[in-house]
């Protein structure tokens, strides 16, 4: 549905001429693409790359809070790799941390002191004292369900409409018309029968979800950040939801993978959550691949290698040297009280402009702030997924992000912010707010 105070033809326009101009101004690109077509499908190595993008970027190099691409334009990156970039490009501890582990030994299938330390620094942020890591958030979800099967011996996970945990079976179940669905092609079919839906902030609806104590976990974001539209929980959200969970015995798990950028102890500090379960990826190693989960202790039993057999966990690169010596050096040397402070204070002067800036527009939208993280609802703030599905406009979305291309700044993803990360500036708050009040200008009716 075409967003209120929009003209569409006229967004249409923009977006053409807006590629045009992209695709003018990027003639290596283009070369590199057509190259590329011939050994990868779509051109790039992961098919990601080029769906969510009109014409893929290449890039050349990484730096502070932005990017360089092939053709020469920078980019400041507000969507910091969809959060997995928060710490910023080639911070040099952890250029330091990762280039001293190479030298040492990147892979042994055996502990290192970082690993030790790296579990202590989860263990301080988040109310869950025992940690587990993998080599990606979604792998972390896989084996918090696992734990969370075996501890209950149910089978069923509960998540919540316009939930995004990860590219895995159960993950990848959406709520279509009514009905449980494989949201894209090659899922099994059976997966649906594992799995329920609720509504996020609908506390009868969950109440009915877990009254058949068949819920072996609710696995959730503490604010569902993958909607297209930010979804905050409402007051007494958690306290119900934690309530429910107690009650029913089913395991509770939050997924930080994008809100641990939001203070020291991510959202669950924040809302002051007691999860059995918190999961975690992408920024925590700084951009090399980590995920991680911690539990309580009830549920690390699961995972005791004494015991045979244990849950079903692991894999040959977990918990790798590199991996863990760049999260120390992430956790302790970029992610601190101060980063998060300042990051916060950027993310609220963001918010203010495009307040500002939809006002000045005489739009009838939203801006969000949640932290280092802004954005805006093309309406009133939604509750629930069904309300967000209302919100979409994707070529409105689509054309923000040529225009704000053309105009030096990477927002790739609507589900990740805009977002500012650690090495970003006051002057790059005000870069956006110009890109973004232009664009209000150039769309609204
Ligand atoms: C909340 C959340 N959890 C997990 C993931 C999966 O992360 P990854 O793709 O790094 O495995 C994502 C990815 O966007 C996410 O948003």
């Amino acid at each position: 549905m075409p967003a209120p105070g929009i003209d569409p033809a006229r967004v249409g326009e923009v977006h053409d001429h807006e590629l045009r101009r992209l695709v003018e101004g990027r003639p290596r690109t283009l070369a590199l693409l057509e190259r590329a077509r011939a050994h990868m499908p779509n051109g790039v190595p992961m098919a990601w790359m080029a769906t969510d993008n009109d014409v893929p970027v290449y890039v050349e190099r990484g730096e502070g809070a932005g990017f360089t691409d092939v053709d020469g334009h920078r980019y400041l990156d507000v969507n910091v790799a969809d959060m997995s970039m928060f710490c910023g490009y080639g911070h040099p501890e952890i250029v330091e941390a990762v280039a001293r582990r190479a030298r040492e030994g990147t892979q042994f299938l055996l502990a290192t002191r970082e690993a030790v330390e790296v579990a202590e620094e989860l263990a301080g942020r988040y109310p869950v004292p025992f940690w587990q890591f993998t080599l990606s958030a979604s792998q972390a979800n896989v084996e918090a369900i696992r734990v969370a099967r075996a501890a209950t011996g149910r089978e069923v996970v509960l998540l919540f409409d316009g939930h995004y945990h990860g590219h895995f079976d159960e993950g990848l179940i959406d709520l279509q018309d009514g009905q449980l669905v494989p949201a894209q092609r090659g899922l099994a079919k059976a997966t649906p029968g594992k799995i329920r839906i609720a509504q996020f902030n609908d506390v009868e609806g969950l109440r009915r979800a877990l009254a058949p104590r068949d819920v072996a976990i609710v696995l959730t974001e503490p604010a569902l950040t993958n909607n297209l539209h930010l979804l905050m929980p409402q007051p007494g959200w958690h306290e119900a939801l934690r309530a429910l969970t107690r009650a029913t015995g089913t395991v509770l798990a939050i997924d930080e993978t994008h809100t641990h950028v939001v203070g020291h102890g991510g959202a669950t500090r924040r809302f002051d959550l007691e999860p059995d379960i918190v999961t975690i990826g992408k920024s925590i190693a700084g951009g090399v691949p980590l995920g991680a989960y911690g539990m309580i202790e009830p549920l690390a039993s699961e995972i005791d290698a004494r015991r045979a057999p244990f849950a079903a966990t692991g894999g040959t690169l977990f918990g790798n040297p590199l991996s863990m010596a760049a999260a120390r050096a992430a956790l302790t040397r970029v992610l601190t009280p101060a980063a998060y402070e300042h990051t916060g204070a950027l993310g609220a002067r963001l918010a203010d402009g495009i307040e500002t800036a939809i006002r000045d527009a005489g739009l009838p939208w939203t801006a969000q702030r949640f932290g280092p993280r802004s954005g805006h609802w093309y309406g009133p703030e939604p509750k629930t997924g069904q309300e967000a599905l209302e919100l979409r406009d994707r070529l409105l979305t689509w054309t923000q992000r040529l225009w704000m291309a053309n105009r030096g700044v990477w927002e790739a993803l609507p589900g990740a912010g805009p977002t500012l990360a650690v090495p970003a500036s006051a002057a790059d708050v005000e870069r956006y707010l110009d890109a973004y009040t232009s664009f209000l200008r150039a769309v609204a009716s």
